[in-house]
């Protein structure tokens, strides 16, 4: 049974990446000189889904919280800003390598993908103790523990299903280059693995300019990236991605207030993109980052199993502390509330909490969920249907304007439409082919509404607007489209939800 699952899921994620490449949502990397592992391009449909999904969160933590501001800050660094962070000594994962196949794994991954096994044969106190073992190894920085672990527990080799490991050694994943043009006058610089130090070491600039209190959010979009060994599952797992950070600067003490917060506030988002409850979950980190004091994971679950998409985390004072460290510059706060409170003190470095989601991790998640195939029947045939129901406030075009035929002035009058209408939405306007090959091409790309200009259109000025999921018709006068179309696929019910 648990062989037939995994073969639908690779078959399900199979077809939704070629269904990706195919209607110009995602393509790899550079793909005519074969590819780049791990790195991929946006096409023309993916990257109108991605810039939605990015303008949604932009405008969530920005707009809807009016102590949360932007930032965009560069992706080089001063060098010190990582080792401050301790990237540069701890950004490291542990990898084994099978002797036999010659391929490498992150050894946790191979851990965790074997208590998941467990846990789907219904030995879920296996799986826990598994799962806290690794947890304690990891830990104690004890890699032979680890590699220990993986021989007791035989996990072999996916591709020569041997147990033949070598020993488990720790491989840091950031990028390195050298800044300067000449040669004894470079130094070391790296490509930054996460958004959230441009927004640490931005903390007073923004807090005085701004003259925010604390509690105040500062929030960013960004890519990140990090030299990951293993890379799989599409775009899950890259080389270059995107991060939406946001770092949320509280008082002392009040840290586990504002990540419970936070921890709802995030799930609640993804729910309210469209994506079901009963696919989303909560994970706790079994081991805690070197900043945190408490973690947890936002899991969706993909045809691979239940994944992160967003990590949210309560940082402690860690990253401003190591950064007045070393940059010996005060990253005080001066509360004037407290002080009006009578508290004890006044000027303190804030605690962060911190939600961190993947751009593409998102954008993945939302092709996954939004991917349909059903049976139809038309006529006396009975066929499949594939579609993508996006939320759609998210979909990559919301509209497309198809007149009937080419021609007795219906272009004309399409066209007129459509230029009417293009200020406010992203359309597309096709006369090519019969309406039923239109309407399955606007299905396949996730458009919600095709509106139809026919023969009727030029004697009353009504049009036929056809809906994505139901595929029922609504004839309407084209005075109330734009009304229409807006209401369904404006920012605004998202946000109203969340507010
Ligand atoms: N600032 C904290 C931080 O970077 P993280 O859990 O390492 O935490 C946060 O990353 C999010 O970034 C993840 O939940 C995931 O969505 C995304 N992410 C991390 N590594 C990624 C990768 N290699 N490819 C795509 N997305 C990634």
């Amino acid at each position: 049974m648990a062989t037939q699952d995994k073969t639908l899921e690779n078959t399900q994620l199979k077809d939704i990446v070629s269904h990706a490449k195919e209607y110009g949502f995602v393509f790899p990397s550079s793909e005519i000189y074969d590819g780049m592992q791990a790195v991929y391009d946006y096409g023309q449909m993916g990257v109108e889904l991605k810039n939605n999904i990015k303008q949604l969160w932009w405008k969530c933590m920005t707009q809807l919280n009016q102590n949360v501001v932007g930032l965009d800050a560069a992706i080089f660094m001063h060098p010190l800003t990582w080792k401050a962070s301790g990237h540069i000594d701890s950004f490291n994962d542990p990898m084994i390598d099978n002797k036999d196949s010659k391929k490498r794994y992150r050894a946790d991954v191979l851990i965790e993908e074997k208590a998941a096994r467990l846990e789907n044969e219904g030995n879920k106190e296996a799986c826990d103790a598994l799962l806290a073992e690794m947890g304690r190894l990891l830990e104690a920085e004890d890699l032979d523990g680890v590699r220990e672990l993986i021989i007791r527990e035989d996990i072999k080799c996916p591709v020569s299903g041997t147990t033949n490991w070598t020993e488990v050694r720790q491989f840091n994943l950031m990028f390195s280059t050298q800044v300067g043009s000449v040669a004894e006058d470079t130094s070391t610089i790296y490509l930054r693995p996460e958004t959230a130090q441009g927004i640490f070491v931005n903390f007073l600039n923004v807090q005085k300019t701004g003259r925010m209190k604390v509690p105040f959010g500062i929030a960013q979009i960004g890519k990140a990236f990090r030299n990951e060994i293993v890379a799989r599952q599409f775009i899950f797992r890259m080389r270059e991605f995107e991060q939406m950070e946001m770092q949320f600067f509280v008082r002392p003490g009040t840290e586990m207030e504002w990540y419970n917060k936070w921890k709802e506030t995030r799930k609640v988002w993804h729910e309210a993109i469209g994506i079901p409850a009963a696919k989303l979950r909560y994970h706790d980190h079994e081991k805690l980052a070197h900043y945190a004091n408490a973690a947890v994971d936002i899991e969706y679950q993909f045809p691979f199993g239940f994944k992160e998409i967003e990590g949210i985390h309560s940082r402690t004072d860690f990253d401003l502390t190591q950064h007045q460290e070393l940059s010996k510059k005060k990253q005080q706060y001066f509360d004037n509330d407290l002080n009006e409170e009578g508290k004890p003190y006044g000027n303190y470095i804030p605690y962060v909490i911190e939600t961190s989601a993947g751009a593409d991790r998102l954008f993945l998640m939302t092709l996954c969920n939004a991917y349909q195939e059903e049976e139809i029947t038309e006529g006396d045939a009975v066929k499949t249907r594939t579609f993508l129901k996006f939320h759609p406030a998210l979909a990559p075009v919301k509209a497309a304007i198809l007149p009937l035929t080419k021609k007795d002035g219906l272009p004309e009058k399409a066209t007129e439409i459509f230029n009417d209408l293009k200020f406010d939405f992203n359309m597309i306007y096709e006369e090519r082919d019969s309406i039923g090959k239109r309407y399955t091409r606007q299905d396949l790309i996730g458009t919600p509404f095709c509106i139809a200009v026919d023969h009727q259109t030029l004697e009353d000025n009504t049009v036929t607007v056809r809906d994505r999921d139901s595929r029922e018709q609504v004839r309407m006068p084209i005075s109330e489209l734009r009304t229409y179309i807006d209401k369904a696929v404006n920012f605004r019910s998202i946000l109203e939800k969340l507010a």
